[in-house]
């Protein structure tokens, strides 16, 4: 259902609504709760006045790290000319610390934490969040951190597909002990966009590419550094070879679900991540605290100038 005329979808329908820009969320229970208490929010529909908070919000951006999700508040609050002097920008989920959230002027920053399981639950909240708040044309930008295949590191990767870890663009979850096989395809346009948008900018290196999705940071992606493997460097280059030729240029561990979830609530997604070292060279981050912090800048940076070119903001303040 969404907003603008309340149609429901049967149950087990996979389909999203096309609502004309609203937030669709297909669960035919949640209209006769008479309170929905966003728990790992610390939110709720009965004590907070989610429309009042969030009806403004047309950017959202998630990322890992509750620390950078901060840190891109404070940087886009410069950037569309919104820092209040005496504002600190507080913790809108500060009663619990499962996720952090920041939200100035349409612009709203959650942290997700690592892996499919973590970013799941708070896109349920978040998409229930924008949906009670009564949310319309609104964008979702993931920004975070990824290994490349064959580029130099600090590259931008700009996801093409999300693919899982036989290079297929699909999410497959576990719902009532069966397999549900959902669509990770995401808004090409927007993409595209984004992908201008960098070479606008001429601070880095970006592309568009597929990024692969797995569900660990060590023997899900070939690493040979984990505490268990159980395979060879040439058994791991193999497969990091099949993965380019499938069109994979970056290796993280949220996109799947973040694309499929968007996609089933109607809402306007994409991934940018930078690349931290290429996986055919090595496995280890070794490269020093500064330059990866640097790194870390650079999808925040693209999607600022994203924000401000849609806004219609042309300098910095
Ligand atoms: N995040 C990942 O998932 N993998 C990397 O190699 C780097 C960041």
């Amino acid at each position: 259902m969404c907003h603008s005329g309340k149609q429901k979808m049967p149950l087990g329908e996979e389909k999203n609504g096309k609502c004309d820009g609203s937030i669709y969320v297909n669960n035919p229970h949640l209209d006769s709760m008479t309170d929905d208490i966003l728990y790992h929010f610390n939110l709720g529909t009965s004590t907070h006045d989610l429309p009042k908070m969030f009806g403004d919000v047309k950017f959202v951006c998630v990322g890992g790290s509750p620390w950078r999700m901060k840190s891109f508040t404070e940087y886009i609050a410069k950037e569309l000319g919104l820092v209040d002097p005496n504002a600190e920008y507080p913790n809108i989920c500060a009663g619990t610390d499962r996720y952090a959230m920041y939200k100035v002027g349409p612009v709203l920053s959650v942290s997700h934490g690592m892996g499919i399981p973590s970013i799941s639950i708070m896109l349920h909240e978040l998409i229930k969040l924008l949906y009670h708040a009564r949310c319309t044309d609104v964008t979702v930008v993931r920004i975070g951190t990824s290994g490349g295949i064959g580029l130099k590191p600090g590259t931008v990767v700009v996801t093409k597909q999300s693919v899982d870890s036989l290079f297929q663009p699909h999410l497959e979850q576990t719902i009532l002990g069966k397999p549900v096989v959902r669509s990770t395809e995401l808004d090409k346009e927007l993409a595209e966009e984004l992908l201008q948008c960098g070479k606008e900018l001429g601070e880095f290196e970006i592309i568009i590419g597929n990024t692969m999705c797995t569900l660990d940071f060590y023997e899900g992606q070939a690493r040979l550094d984990g505490a268990f493997c159980s395979y060879s460097e040439e058994d791991k280059q193999n497969y990091l070879a099949e993965a380019y030729a499938a069109g994979v240029r970056n290796i993280e561990m949220e996109s799947s679900v973040f694309a499929a979830m968007c996609k089933l609530s109607n809402l306007r997604a994409a991934v940018v991540c930078v690349t931290l070292l290429d996986r055919q060279k090595g496995d280890q981050l070794t490269s020093s605290h500064e330059v990866l912090n640097n790194y870390q800048q650079r999808p925040q940076a693209l999607v600022g100038h994203y924000i401000k070119k849609k806004l219609n903001i042309s300098k910095k303040s």
